[in-house]
């Protein structure tokens, strides 16, 4: 399996009880932590409880850094949005262009960036750092740093009424830090974050729809489409996490604009054939939530999902299996980040598990089953960031598009 994170770092072992408990830090190889909670404050006042596994749970608080430009609904339907959508078209188009639909390796992609790098040189092979200008573009982007912790957080996040009242704009998420690579969903990924700006920025497409998200870990972009759609499947697997995402769905209620969406938190394994719908087990499914759900979705999220083959063909398993029986056309937004290691089998860095994505969606766009045919294309990252996170240029969004052949 490839790690989800190019950083192995420390897993914290806690003395239950004890307010020390996150300065004893002992390292172990197997874990992993997200980009995301890096550069939080390890202090122990952030933690707010241990999980039912003996983890430390965090509450973080993300702002949405609302651009009043680009709430302006004036200005949306102008200048920004017809520039975005010719640039689109242009980088679609680009990319099939040069990759032929496949994607280049990463030999291919670092001798690009060393050809680059090579004319960066001075005569005796020192780098010319050339600084951008901090103004550059300063309409369209935000500078881009680590998460803030805007307050402490309290014994009870849900009993803070007042903050609630004011903060209308604040997402709450609780989650872990540090995590075995089979408990990554209890971290928030940046993936989340580029797919939660993108549906900030298009919000009006997605006005009343049924949203089913696939892996959603903490939830954060199954909260953010609930601001504007009529149902949310927020899914994923295991009882711990379902607790925890179904918390952050409670946290989360005060958000502004919430639509009053219904927001359901239901188990889907990828590696199971059938909706769990044993009514003794937790977050399964009933027969009329499965009806509504082939009825009415017309939008699937899934946010940093691939990184390991087997879970990448098992989750584009599900997704066709759940597209080919839905009512009408759907449109899914994947999000991946490309982690580059450095491996013995390459002698060189790369991400098999990003190579292998582009192989699931090649596939899929080549399926000649009579019944449907699925069209991807990668929607250029140059949307507004509504979060403060490093939108690194590894981090990319897939747009696959569904039509039924009558
Ligand atoms: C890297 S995390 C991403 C979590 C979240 N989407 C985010 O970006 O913050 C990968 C997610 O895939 C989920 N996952 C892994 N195997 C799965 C399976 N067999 N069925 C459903 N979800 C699975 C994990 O539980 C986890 O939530």
């Amino acid at each position: 399996m490839e790690s989800p994170c190019l950083l192995r770092t420390s897993f914290y072992h806690v003395r239950p009880g004890s307010k020390e408990a996150m300065d004893d830090i002992t390292f172990r190889s197997d874990t992993v932590l997200s980009d995301i909670h890096l550069h939080m404050p390890n202090k122990s006042h952030l933690m707010v409880r241990l999980n039912t596994v003996g983890q430390p749970v965090f509450v973080s608080q993300f702002q949405i850094l609302w651009d009043e430009d680009l709430r302006d609904e004036k200005h949306s339907k102008n200048g920004f949005e017809r520039e975005a959508a010719t640039e689109q078209d242009k980088y679609s188009e680009n990319w099939r262009r040069e990759e032929g639909g496949h994607s280049i390796s990463e030999d291919e992609r670092q001798s690009r960036a060393f050809q680059g790098l090579e004319a960066l040189l001075d005569d005796d092979g020192d780098l010319e750092v050339i600084r951008k200008p901090l103004e550059e573009n300063k309409e369209h982007s935000r500078e881009t740093i680590h998460p803030i912790i805007l307050t402490k957080a309290t014994e009870d996040p849900t009993e803070d009424e007042e903050l609630e009242h004011f903060c209308q704009d604040i997402i709450k998420i609780e989650h872990t830090m540090a995590t075995p690579l089979e408990d990554v969903g209890k971290q928030i990924w940046r993936g989340a974050f580029l797919l939660a700006d993108y549906l900030l920025w298009k919000r009006d497409l997605f006005r009343n729809c049924t949203a089913l998200e696939l892996g959603a870990g903490t939830g954060l972009p199954s909260i953010i489409m609930a601001t504007v759609a009529k149902t949310v499947y927020c899914t994923d697997v295991g009882e711990d996490l379902l607790d925890m995402c179904e918390r952050n769905i409670t946290l989360n209620k005060h958000l502004r604009n919430l639509s009053g969406a219904e927001v359901k938190v239901k188990e889907l394994d990828w590696l199971k054939n059938e909706f769990c719908t044993d009514p003794g087990t937790s977050y399964s499914w009933s027969e009329e939530e499965i009806a509504d759900l082939y009825d009415s979705t017309s939008v699937i999220l899934a946010a940093d999902v691939f990184y390991d083959d087997d879970l990448t063909d098992a989750a584009f398993r599900t997704f066709y299996r759940i597209v080919h029986n839905l009512k009408n056309p759907c449109t899914v937004y994947l999000s991946i980040e490309r982690r580059l290691n450095f491996t013995l089998r390459h002698m060189d860095i790369s991400c098999d598990a990003y190579n292998h994505f582009r192989k699931c969606l090649h596939d899929l766009e080549n399926i000649t089953d009579g019944k449907m045919t699925f069209s991807a294309e990668p929607i250029k990252p140059a949307f507004p960031q509504f979060f403060v996170y490093e939108r690194v240029e590894q981090l990319e969004l897939w747009k696959v598009t569904t039509e039924t052949l009558s």
